[in-house]
């Protein structure tokens, strides 16, 4: 893995320049050089070498999915009233709103723009996949937005907004890292359904940090609950949660002084006691630990499906060890 980070993050040192307007382009090297733990472009190039090809050849897809994803996560922060990431202070937070906007448009623009250089032909594939998948991503984060204002998310509509503003994103980085070194329709669509399963494995994760993760997690724990987010965690604790405890969790969860509650200093303790009781319930009916097994399902469903690439058991085993390591991840 470190081979493919290591490739990727010669690249983007290679490319990182200060232009002007620098309060358009400071806040996307801020956000590009804040690190990360760089998932989707490693993706893709490990791809692109898997089916035989130069990894390099993956380096502009592996770009553009970064840069793709980094412009999700300062417009994210923004609609999730986020302060912090990776440990750092996010952008519409170090500069303003309107940079936070601006300068992730540009981002998405300048993402788009590393497609450039593949062939006509090759160019117009990378391009159906990755429309494709960034139209889901919308959907996604549309979808995550209003579930905010309902109490009565189902599973599935929780399944298939977390497959659309996270899982699918692995897949395409995937299945582009494939396209370039020209694998096979049948293996694109294995290694796109194995990086849907593991990026599903990997947002439920996301989920599972956000209330249990460490101080190195590097974004605000709580803050889903905070945003009244319909978690894995919160969907367990009402289907399992007796009358009583149903009604406080409630009560607690969709209080909307916590939605309007901007900062951590203006609602410090109030936050932090609501957190801590919602965790409470979390635990008391066990949707942590039924979260955990979800994880686990969703890894081994990717595991499944590597089995069916044509792949040497070298390759194969790569894939595993990722999914693996994936799965022990603290940040
Ligand atoms: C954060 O993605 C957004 C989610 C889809 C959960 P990552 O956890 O990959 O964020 P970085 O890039 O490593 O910071
Ligand atoms: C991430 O969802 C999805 C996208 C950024 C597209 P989250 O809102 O859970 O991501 P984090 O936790 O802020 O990284
Ligand atoms: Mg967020
Ligand atoms: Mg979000
Ligand atoms: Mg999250």
């Amino acid at each position: 893995m470190e081979f493919y980070t290591n490739l990727f993050k010669n690249r983007l040192q290679e490319i990182s320049e200060s232009k002007e307007p620098s309060n358009l382009y400071d806040p996307v090297n801020y956000i590009m050089t804040l690190g990360g733990k760089r998932i989707r472009p490693s993706l893709a190039l490990m791809s692109c070498h898997l089916f035989g090809s130069d990894p390099a050849k993956a380096l502009d897809a592996a770009m553009a999915i970064e840069m793709f994803h980094n412009f999700t996560l300062i417009h994210d922060d923004i609609m999730d009233r986020a302060d912090i990431r990776r440990g750092k202070m996010t952008v519409h937070k170090k500069w303003d709103l309107n940079t936070g906007i601006l300068s992730g448009d540009v981002l998405l623009i300048l993402s788009y723009e590393q497609l450039e250089s593949y062939p006509a032909e090759l160019y117009k594939e990378l391009m159906q996949i990755f429309n494709k998948t960034a139209i889901e991503v919308c959907e996604g984060q549309q979808m995550d937005m209003d579930f905010e204002l309902r109490t009565d998310v189902k599973g599935h509509e929780y399944f298939k907004m977390i497959r659309y503003k996270t899982a699918v994103l692995l897949g395409c980085a995937l299945q582009m890292g494939a396209k370039i070194a020209g694998a096979g329709s049948a293996d694109q669509k294995a290694i796109y359904d194995f990086g849907v399963n593991l990026g599903t494995a990997f947002q439920l994760q996301d989920d599972y940090l956000d209330s249990f993760g460490g101080a190195d997690f590097g974004k605000r724990i709580g803050g889903d609950i905070l945003e009244a987010k319909k978690t894995f965690l919160y969907l367990k604790t009402l289907e399992y949660a007796d009358p009583e405890d149903r009604e406080t969790f409630l009560k607690i969860y969709e209080e909307p002084l916590q939605r309007a509650a901007q900062t951590p200093e203006v609602d410090g303790d109030l936050a932090a006691e609501r957190i801590e009781k919602v965790k409470a319930l979390f635990k008391k009916y066990g949707a942590d630990q039924l979260l955990l097994k979800e994880i686990k399902d969703y890894t081994g469903k990717a595991l499944h499906n590597v089995e069916g690439l044509s792949l040497e058991e070298k390759g194969k085993n790569l894939l595993q060890e990722f999914s693996n390591l994936l799965m022990k991840r603290k940040t």
